[in-house]
């Protein structure tokens, strides 16, 4: 066996895999599969972008809508999974009622092909999401309306009514934002059940529990928490440079491969400006925000993250706050079946060394010898 290689805390900085799906920059460029978000965000659709992030090519016509109706077609979710969802409690967070409801689909589907399982869990990740937010809040659950697409579905489910054109649209590029990003701690997690030849749906659960933690998916929640509690953006720049005096952390900021600006952050921030302006809301939301960036920049020279703009975003939407990181879930779904399958292209297990640092050589000590 070779000399173990010891890696920086966190593999800062260490490279584990190779992939093609997306390509991240630390001076603030992010690409899936070669094309530029910036450009996906401005042209494309969810299922357009889907459809490159999953089989490397933009689609055909013709690969689109066989892409799109097989999404419609796989969309609604058995009521077996949402009675299991409707059996825990009505506290929990819908982040653990969507974890869950994934691990029970796969169960339930066990007999599918691999093919067939993916597309089923993509396809159903949007009732899964706006259900467990419905469960948990003890709503009537909702079925997809055939007549809509993903981003608009997913939204339509989540409110019970139909979603305003521009609402559809600027949510849906939150969405493309969220799909995929190379091999952040959800993705890797996907990775490393991947190599054990355990199925998607054991994966991707595995990706949903590492997505809760507000290091990770969890921080825009927690952002927009923080932002409602500042009535103006004086304030918010004074309790920020506290708060950073008392050693906390600011949830949106901050970014393992981005130091000086996260592309998707700013493009969030363009559309919380176009939102307000299309609602006619007054703009303190964006001014809050970029009280917050501004002093951030100042004095910890950190960049908002997409989670500090998709945050506001949704809240502009009129989305429910606790649905927000399952939101990132029902995009990111679509980044995790592609790093499943690429996992499996070349797989090798992934089972790392440690450090032993607990003692050694001791005796057993019976029970009633144990002080
Ligand atoms: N607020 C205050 N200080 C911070 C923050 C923050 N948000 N982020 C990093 N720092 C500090 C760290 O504590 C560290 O300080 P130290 O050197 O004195 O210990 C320093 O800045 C450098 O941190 P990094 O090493 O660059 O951070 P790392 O790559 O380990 O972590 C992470 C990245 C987890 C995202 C971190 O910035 C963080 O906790 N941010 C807040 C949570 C968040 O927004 N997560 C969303 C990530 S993006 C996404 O999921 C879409």
């Amino acid at each position: 066996m070779s000399e173990t290689i010891i890696v920086p805390k966190g593999l800062y900085g260490v490279a584990v895999s190779e992939t093609g799906i997306a390509k991240s920059t630390s001076d603030g460029t992010l690409t899936y599969r070669g094309y530029s978000v910036e450009d996906l965000f401005e042209n494309s659709s969810f299922e357009e972008t889907a459809f490159l992030i999953l089989y490397g090519r933009l689609p055909s016509k013709k690969e689109l809508l066989s892409f799109s109706s097989a999404l419609k077609t796989n969309a609604r979710v058995p009521e077996q999974i949402y009675g299991i969802m409707k059996n825990l409690r009505k506290d929990a967070h819908p982040m653990d009622v969507l974890r869950t409801a994934v691990s029970a689909l796969g169960a339930n589907e066990h007999r599918l092909s691999s093919e067939e399982q993916k597309q089923s869990l993509i396809a159903k990740m949007p009732a899964l999401v706006a259900n467990c937010y419905r469960i948990t809040n003890g709503m009537d659950t909702i079925d997809p309306d055939h007549d809509l697409d993903t981003a608009a579905n997913l939204l339509y489910m989540i409110s019970g009514g139909r979603p305003e054109k521009f609402d559809a649209w600027a949510f849906e590029r939150e969405l493309i934002l969220y799909m995929e990003h190379d091999l952040n701690a959800s993705a890797f997690a996907v990775r490393v059940i991947a190599s054990t030849l355990a199925d998607v749906y054991a994966a991707c659960t595995g990706g949903i529990a590492a997505l809760k933690g507000p290091l990770h998916g969890g921080a825009n929640e927690a952002a927009i928490e923080m932002l409602l509690k500042f009535k103006s953006p004086d304030e918010a720049a004074i309790r920020i440079q506290e708060m950073l005096a008392r050693g906390e952390k600011i949830m949106g900021f901050g970014h393992r491969i981005y130091k000086t600006r996260d592309p998707r952050a700013q493009l969030s921030k363009q559309m919380l400006k176009n939102l307000l302006k299309e609602k006619k809301k007054e703009e303190t939301m964006y001014e809050l925000c970029d009280a917050v960036e501004k002093k951030m920049w100042e004095l910890k020279k950190l960049p908002a993250n997409l989670d500090f703009y998709a945050a506001p975003t949704f809240y502009t939407l009129g989305i429910p706050i606790e649905v927000y990181t399952p939101i990132f879930a029902a995009s990111r779904i679509v980044g995790w079946v592609s790093h499943y399958n690429e996992q499996l292209q070349d797989n090798k297990l992934f089972r790392p060394d440690a450090i032993y640092t607990g003692p050694n050589k001791l005796d057993y000590v019976s029970m009633d010898k144990r002080s």
